[in-house]
């Protein structure tokens, strides 16, 4: 790198990293909402699309603080796209991928739940989610506030510093993506540790003890350290049979509380 070179580089970098990011938004809903919401309110640009085009979300778009455009609009001119759709829809926006820089940072967000998404033979034999979805969309991917419930996306972020903050982990293969993925983290009101990267990102799918489990930092590195592949998409599956056969709704309490106990180490 030459002396001139440094300083413009080191903008690049603080520009990308700076409170005010171009972010694409593709999936309107619990998750994609509401990291609109606090985004917007941190001060980035936001877009923002549905599946049904920008009339369907402009109330919501507007209450926000979003600009409601198509998925194809979503991608174009920003630093980072956040990819919030049901797992199975992943390979029907994969075209809005095409032309996007290989510089842009796309966050997946993503669970895959077959009794929701049907079966996907490649992620039931043991591909990361995340590697299946950057493959699909042929663009790398980090894989971030995908081990959150919505409702503590919503409710339990804090302060940078809180005694007992919550942490969510972040993985991906590129160092720069990951960073700035885990300072939009840090944004939304949550710790966020490097889980390594998105051949390890299976350690916080669901059914694995850092999966919407509330940890602080020290908490969730264990966690993660303490996953078995094998027994994930069992401990999955038996949690969401749970929730199903439940006569009336759990609180968000219970719900922590039963996802700590199934996947805790025995
Ligand atoms: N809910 C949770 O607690 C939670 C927590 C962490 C991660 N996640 C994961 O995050 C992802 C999103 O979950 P969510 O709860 O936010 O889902 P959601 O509330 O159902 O919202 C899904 C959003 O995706 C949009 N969408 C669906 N298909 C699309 C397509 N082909 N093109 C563009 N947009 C499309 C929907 O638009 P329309 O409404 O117009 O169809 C909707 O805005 C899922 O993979 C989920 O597993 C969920």
């Amino acid at each position: 790198m030459s002396i001139e070179q440094g300083p413009a580089l080191v903008s690049a970098l603080h520009s990308l990293r700076g409170s005010d990011m171009k972010i694409g938004i593709i999936g309107a809903g619990n998750i994609g909402g509401t990291i609109a919401r606090k985004l917007a309110a941190a001060g980035h640009s936001i877009k923002m699309a549905g599946s049904k085009g920008p009339d369907d979300i402009r109330e919501k778009a507007a209450d926000i603080g979003a600009v409601p455009v198509t998925a194809q609009d979503a991608v174009k001119d920003v630093d980072v796209v956040i990819l919030s759709i049901p797992f199975a829809q992943i390979p029907k926006v994969a075209s809005v991928f095409a032309d996007v820089p290989s510089n842009v940072v796309v966050i997946d967000t993503g669970n895959y739940y077959p009794f929701r998404d049907g079966t996907i033979a490649d992620v039931d034999n043991g591909k990361p989610e995340s590697i299946w979805a950057s493959e699909q969309l042929g663009h790398p991917v980090v894989k971030a506030f995908n081990a959150l419930l919505a409702e503590t996306l919503v409710n339990g972020g804090t302060d940078e510093g809180t005694i007992g903050r919550i942490a969510i982990p972040v993985a991906g293969d590129d160092a720069e993506a990951k960073t700035v993925a885990r300072d939009l983290v840090n944004e939304t009101g949550f710790d966020a540790l490097d889980a390594g990267d998105l051949a390890r990102s299976w350690r916080q799918q669901p059914g694995t003890p850092a999966y919407c489990t509330e940890l602080t930092l020290p908490e969730l590195r264990e966690a993660l350290s303490a996953a078995n592949k094998a027994r994930a998409p069992i401990d999955r599956d038996a949690l969401i049979k749970s929730f199903m056969e439940e006569k009336s709704p759990l609180s968000h309490e219970q719900i922590v509380a039963r996802n700590r106990a199934v996947t805790a180490s025995r």
